[in-house]
């Protein structure tokens, strides 16, 4: 399938099929496509949590405002990051830099000192979602190009989900996204209609604006 039919046969499912649960293995096959996501720093901040289990489904569902879609679809995918990142994950995003785009040692040195400068924590929160809304759109993607069907989710209690996964500080929920096959039989809602993309004017010195 090209890029275009991929985007526009992507839809929000709202009709799961509740028999369905992905395996690890198909369930990797997402992620080995996901991974190519761009980040800051390449610092690929994310991690992505499969929810399968009917009791802890129960438990999200009520998290998830009783969206009755988390308990068809079965696979409730739990899209988290990490704020910490240039704590944590240093050495490593530091080496890649220096062994795949040769940095010296004053580069090296001052992107340490970038990844481990100290932010606020709205800051750290705002380069995470950055970083992690773009993986969970490669994942949103990716699994339609493998047959799977999705719908993107942010309408849960974020306090209430940190605590029952006991999530330390640094990780933050970020999206949540049902996964699944669409019902067989049960038809879905038309796709929701899209603006078409359009010079809408232009401020001097500023550039065109479009949409
Ligand atoms: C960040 C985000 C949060 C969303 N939250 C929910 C949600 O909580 N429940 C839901 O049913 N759909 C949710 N959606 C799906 C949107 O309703 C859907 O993307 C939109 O209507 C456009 O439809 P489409 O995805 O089929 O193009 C969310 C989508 C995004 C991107």
């Amino acid at each position: 399938m090209n890029f275009k039919d991929l985007v526009e046969q992507r839809i929000s499912t709202t009709h799961f099929d509740p028999n369905f649960k992905i395996t690890d293995k198909d369930f990797l096959e997402i992620l080995e496509l996901t991974r190519f996501t761009p980040s800051g720093y390449n610092a690929q901040p994310w991690e992505f949590l499969l929810i399968q289990d009917s009791e802890r489904l129960q438990k999200v569902y009520k998290i998830g405002l009783n969206q009755q879609k988390i308990l068809d679809a079965g696979n409730i995918v739990i899209v988290l990051g990490n704020t910490a990142f240039g704590r944590t994950g240093t050495e490593e995003i530091l080496k890649n830099w220096a062994d795949y785009r040769e940095f010296d040692k004053d580069k090296l040195s001052s992107l340490k000192a970038s990844l481990e400068k100290e932010r606020d924590n709205w800051k750290e929160r705002e380069m995470t979602l950055r970083n992690v809304s773009l993986a969970a759109m490669s994942f949103l993607l990716s699994a339609e190009s493998l047959g799977f069907a999705t719908c993107p989710m942010m309408g849960f209690k974020q306090f209430e989900l940190i605590k029952f996964l006991e999530l330390p500080k640094n990780i933050i929920p970020v999206m949540m996204i049902t996964l699944g096959k669409p019902h067989p039989e049960k038809t879905q809602p038309e796709k929701m209609p899209k603006k078409e993309a359009q010079a809408i004017g232009m401020k001097e010195g500023y550039g065109k604006r479009f949409f």
